[in-house]
């Protein structure tokens, strides 16, 4: 067979299974698969051709760092690989007018809406969260007597181009101060929020809000429905959600967490889904906002909205008018569907969240019983934990004896490297502190086991041993 029918083989393929399983337009039917089985199945390495697995991680590499970056499974690799090959087989009607790869993106658009629980025109794909936000960002129509609300933890995708506006028109930020880390670990999700958020002048009546979903630094998750709750009590305009450590750990397609809690939402296919680098969605929850409300900034498409007053001169709704933008990375959005399909051949969203959130609580539960004060992730209220782990190095025998210093943190994770097993230091803010806190943060995805949980608590107890 030639590369281009292979090629051409793997796409049919896609889309007759789609069609067959009825896999677009509702959501997949979980299979049934426990969490324990996912575990045995999927995450561990074991040779089984016949299953996609993450056969590009080593098996005696224990990786723990979804949220700087995930894995790819062997489908998505191979569906990856083979649109390549299909695009440069066929460049000029790829970009033109494929259903898979060309520049409206109608096809990947409409099926990650479908999987999302959303409408096609709720939805543009993006590069990453970065991009995004940004479009979102620079897009809104924001004014010198504005205000914008984050938190002090926010990641600079939302804090770049809120600080461009800020420069540029005056608008004000507000930033909001989270307790100290040590504080977090018994909170409750109604106490924080109200504690960030307070119904004070201060915050009434801004114009956005703009926060993470799960913060990279302390692993703690703001639940949607709450904060759309506080936005709706505060009176704010835009509740703009970065969902750059949730997508993909959580299921954010139904329930509480739905993206339609958010005005927009912006999201990575890279890290927790495992779909390919400079992949993301953007979530849009009003279709028809147009200019002067929002301006497509990141298009091809602003002229037909010279005269967005008249609804005729504004075809487009605003996602297809960001979607179209020079020659985007169409493979990668295609193949990041691919891993959203392959999140639900292994059981869905709900059970992956299931699988990450259970690992997770392994990890919280190992450091809170050998350093009790040393998380500074929430340990107590569900509704605040994710698949992310954050704590304080401290030395073995002498638990109280916490680090907060950078190179102490690096040092553990050269440590962990040299023995194979990958996590990451992570820098953050205190009230009242000049110099940012660094604490080891560990991710786990849903390509761990406990078999490696069990390596990386007996590699963990030995480097902190060392520290004095
Ligand atoms: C909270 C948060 N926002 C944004 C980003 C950037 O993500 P992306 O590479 O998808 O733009 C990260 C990356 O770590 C992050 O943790």
């Amino acid at each position: 067979m030639s590369d281009k029918s292979k090629a051409t083989t793997e796409f049919t393929g896609r889309r007759q299974f789609l069609k067959q399983s009825g896999f677009v337009g509702a959501l997949a039917v979980t299979s049934g698969l426990s969490t324990q089985v996912l575990a045995e199945n999927y995450a561990d390495n074991t040779p089984n051709t016949s299953m996609c697995k993450f056969s590009q991680l080593a098996s005696d590499f224990t990786y723990l760092n979804s949220g700087t970056e995930g894995s790819m499974p062997k489908c998505v690799i191979d569906h990856l690989n083979a649109g390549l090959l299909r695009w440069a087989s066929d460049p000029t009607t790829s970009y033109e007018s494929d259903p898979n790869f060309g520049k409206r993106q109608h096809k990947n658009r409409a099926d990650v809406a479908a999987l999302l629980g959303v409408e096609k025109d709720n939805i543009c794909l993006t590069d990453n969260t970065t991009m995004g936000l940004n479009m979102v960002l620079m897009g809104l129509n924001f004014q010198a007597n504005d205000r914008a609300i984050i938190t002090n933890h926010e990641h600079n995708a939302i804090v770049s181009p809120l600080t461009v506006i800020k420069q540029r028109i005056g608008t004000k930020i507000i930033t909001r101060e989270f307790p100290h880390a040590h504080k977090l670990a018994n909170i409750s999700a109604d106490e924080l929020i109200d504690y960030l958020f307070p119904n004070d002048p201060a915050l009434r009546g801004a114009k956005a809000l703009c926060v993470s979903h799960v913060y990279p630094t302390t692993g703690l998750r703001l639940p949607l429905n709450l904060l759309r709750k506080k936005a709706d009590e505060l009176e704010i305009e835009y509740l703009i959600v970065d969902g750059a450590q949730a997508f993909g750990m959580l299921d954010v397609s139904d329930g509480d967490e739905h993206i339609s809690a958010c005005d927009f939402y912006a999201c990575p296919g890279h890290k927790w889904l495992n779909g390919p680098p400079s992949t993301g969605i953007l979530y849009l929850k009003n279709s028809e906002i147009h200019p002067p409300e929002f301006y497509p900034t990141l298009s091809q498409r602003m002229y037909k909205f010279e005269d967005a007053t008249d609804k005729t001169a504004r075809p487009f709704p605003m996602a297809q008018a960001l979607q179209v933008r020079g020659c985007s990375n169409a493979p990668g959005f295609s193949s990041m569907l691919r891993a959203m399909q392959f999140q639900h051949d292994i059981g869905g969203p709900k059970l992956v969240e299931q699988h990450i959130l259970t690992l997770s609580q392994s990890v919280k539960d190992f450091i809170a019983a050998s350093s009790p004060n040393a998380l500074a992730s929430p340990t107590v209220d569900p509704s605040l934990k994710s698949g992310l782990t954050v704590f304080f190095p401290f030395s073995w025998y002498k638990p109280s004896h916490l680090f907060y210093d950078k190179k102490t943190c690096d040092h553990v994770v050269a440590k962990l490297l040299e023995k194979n097993i990958q996590i990451r230091s992570i820098g953050f803010d205190e009230p009242d502190q000049n110099e940012p806190l660094y604490a080891l943060r560990v991710s786990t995805a849903v390509f761990n086991s406990k078999r490696q949980l069990g390596i990386f608590q007996g590699a963990l107890k030995e480097v902190l041993s060392q520290l004095i």
